[in-house]
């Protein structure tokens, strides 16, 4: 038989899962055969990604959650379970936002607002699903940070320090759910053009000083895109969000059994370290 990823019977629980990467994560492990339950802090999207799942012949559900929310992250872990009939096979953390202030202009209003979701939302979910998991004595977690984690960039600085932050708590985790079986791991994406890269390419466009904001118009944004974005790529081309999507499936997956506490970075060559 040809080598297969297969996630019939499993449980699994993404959260972001609205649209971009959480929403195409949560789709590709309905295709691999998975049952997917979802949180995500807008119902609207959450929704809609329960019905393109259930179109798929694969059962879902939602809760909404704010990751940054210990409570609702705690209910969402148990209604997750509860889902599984009390098992979850995987938990998937893309819910993120991204900060176009430069730290010469930004403010602690801002970066709270950064660090309460992007740091506080995983050390959440790995605080409540880390022991649900070492109980089963099985599963692992993927949390997602990016390439703006693995290394400064002279933009974006908090942005990358919140990513910097993931991939530090990812590796504790990893070595905390070791001896259960359990395993933790990061994903890192490149530039993929979801709604968050609009709102990058607006920051690049008032040179990242939310006083000179002035939003580009669609063809402007396109330019930009083309001129400078796509230049930083050595293949080339921004990735897709499948591409994310396969590899967070991969990592998730039993082929990947004796990886944990590692960063997968999916872009293309932008970074090689
Ligand atoms: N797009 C990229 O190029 C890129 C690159 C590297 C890393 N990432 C990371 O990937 C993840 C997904 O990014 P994306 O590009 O799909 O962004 P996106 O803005 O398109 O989607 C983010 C999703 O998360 C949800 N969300 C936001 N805050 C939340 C919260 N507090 N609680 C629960 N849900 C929340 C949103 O409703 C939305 O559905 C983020 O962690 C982001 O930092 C993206």
């Amino acid at each position: 038989m040809a080598l297969q990823i297969d996630f019939s019977g499993q449980t699994v629980l993404v959260t972001g899962a609205g649209r971009g990467l959480g929403k195409s994560m949560a789709l590709t492990f309905a295709q691999a055969g998975a049952d997917v339950f979802l949180g995500n802090r807008k119902e609207d999207q959450g929704l809609e990604t329960v019905k393109e799942i259930e179109a798929l012949g694969r059962r879902s559900g939602f809760v909404r959650c704010d990751v940054a929310q210990e409570s609702e992250v705690q209910r969402l872990l148990e209604a997750a379970q509860e889902f599984g009939g009390g098992r979850l096979d995987v938990v998937v953390n893309a819910a993120g936002v991204i900060s176009v202030e430069d730290l010469l202009y930004t403010t602690d209003d801002e970066v709270r607002r950064l660090f309460d979701i992007n740091v506080l939302g995983t050390i959440h979910i790995l605080k409540h699903a880390l022991p649900l998991l070492e109980k089963q004595r099985s599963g692992n977690i993927v949390t997602v940070s990016s390439i703006a984690g693995r290394g400064g960039l002279d933009m974006l600085q908090a942005y990358c320090a919140s990513k910097a932050a993931v991939i530090s708590l990812t590796q504790s985790a990893a070595r905390m759910a070791a001896k259960y079986g359990v395993r933790v791991n990061s994903i890192a994406p490149g530039i993929i053009r979801t709604s968050m890269w609009e709102e990058i390419l607006d920051g690049m466009a008032h040179g990242w000083n939310p006083a000179n904001k002035s939003p580009l118009n669609a063809q402007e944004r396109e330019e930009l895109w083309q001129s400078s974005v796509q230049k930083m790529i050595p293949m080339g081309h921004a990735q897709q969000p499948e591409d994310i999507a396969w590899a967070t499936v991969f990592l998730a997956s039993n082929l990947a059994r004796e990886i944990t506490g590692q960063v997968l970075t999916i872009d293309g060559g932008t970074t090689m370290v």
